[in-house]
């Protein structure tokens, strides 16, 4: 079977998976800087000869700030999609009303602790990183796209996150554990998302007409290349931040970044287009919807 996912019983595990901020991170809590924050699978600094040991820990930890930001905001960018969605039909399915708004709710949470992430950040590290944005405009840019588009992304985005876990779990370097723990307690949530997200999709494509299908997977790889642009914007930063935190000018820098670029490639698209489940999601849409993204999956691995 392709799925069994519905919004009664996801509503159920999502209640009972849940969590409180101070589960995850107290207000005054410190996170360590004596250790990774990030994956190796995601970060992919150790593979940087030029950069010393403590140089590659200092841009693990930059990658792990360009984490909390990025997800700061396209989780901004979910919130007012779900309200959007859920908004339409508020009176036939309570299940489905009470699944999408809990949903939204969560995001909303995931929001907060990503910010209190970026605080206990701040607090600890040594210099100013700068991020990309505003994220009211990088939001307004996805958004402006077809609504099937726009959920297609938001599906491999949360596909990803179950990624992204497990790449926690598989790296036996010394991660922070908070980190880790934030990891944990975002794939716990995200798990369920991903179910509601199918539905969405599901919804957002009955009765199209395969060309019809086609054009939003014209746009679901123009936001797709949009983000990317902003994420190479973001290695630019990352490397400017790297500097100023090591007091030197890098070597290499081009290589540098082109590596930095390439890992966030995987860690913030490629990742979710290559998993399983979304994969299989597009094959339901359309064959053809899912060799597209199959072709163009490489580009970010
Ligand atoms: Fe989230
Ligand atoms: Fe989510």
């Amino acid at each position: 079977m392709y799925h069994d996912f519905n919004y009664e019983a996801t509503l159920a595990s999502s209640l009972r998976a849940q969590w409180q901020l101070d589960d995850v991170l107290r207000p005054d809590e410190d996170l360590d800087f004596s250790r990774h924050f990030m994956p190796e699978s995601l970060a992919r600094t150790a593979a940087l000869d030029s950069l010393n040991p403590f140089e590659q820990r200092i841009l693990n930890q930059i990658s792990a700030h360009q984490y909390l930001s990025i997800f700061g905001i396209v989780e901004e960018f979910i919130l007012p999609f779900l309200m959007d969605h859920a908004r339409d039909d508020l009176r036939d399915d309570d299940w489905r009303v009470r699944a999408l708004l809990n949903f939204a709710s969560e995001e909303a949470k995931h929001i907060h602790l990503f910010k209190r992430f970026h605080q206990a950040f701040v607090r600890g590290f040594p210099v100013e990183c700068q991020v990309i944005g505003p994220s009211e405009d990088i939001g307004a840019e996805v958004l402006r796209h077809d609504p099937l588009a726009v959920g297609l992304v938001i599906l491999m985005i949360e596909w990803m996150t179950q990624a992204h876990y497990l790449g926690t779990i598989r790296d036996d370097g010394d991660l922070d554990p908070l980190f880790k723990s934030l990891m944990r307690h975002h794939w716990m949530e995200e798990a369920q998302h991903a179910k509601l997200d199918t539905l969405i999709v599901e919804a957002l494509a009955e009765g199209r007409t395969e060309p019809q299908i086609d054009r939003a997977i014209d746009e679901f790889f123009e936001i797709g290349a949009f983000l990317d642009e902003g994420l190479q914007m973001q290695a630019g930063f990352n490397l400017a931040a790297l500097e100023k935190a090591i007091g030197r000018e890098v070597d290499e820098k081009d290589s540098i970044l082109a590596q930095q670029h390439q890992a966030a490639r995987w860690t913030y698209l490629g990742s979710g287009m290559v998993h399983e489940r979304f994969k299989a999601t597009l094959s339901l849409l359309s064959p053809r919807a899912a060799e597209r993204v199959a072709e163009a999956a490489p580009m970010f691995a």
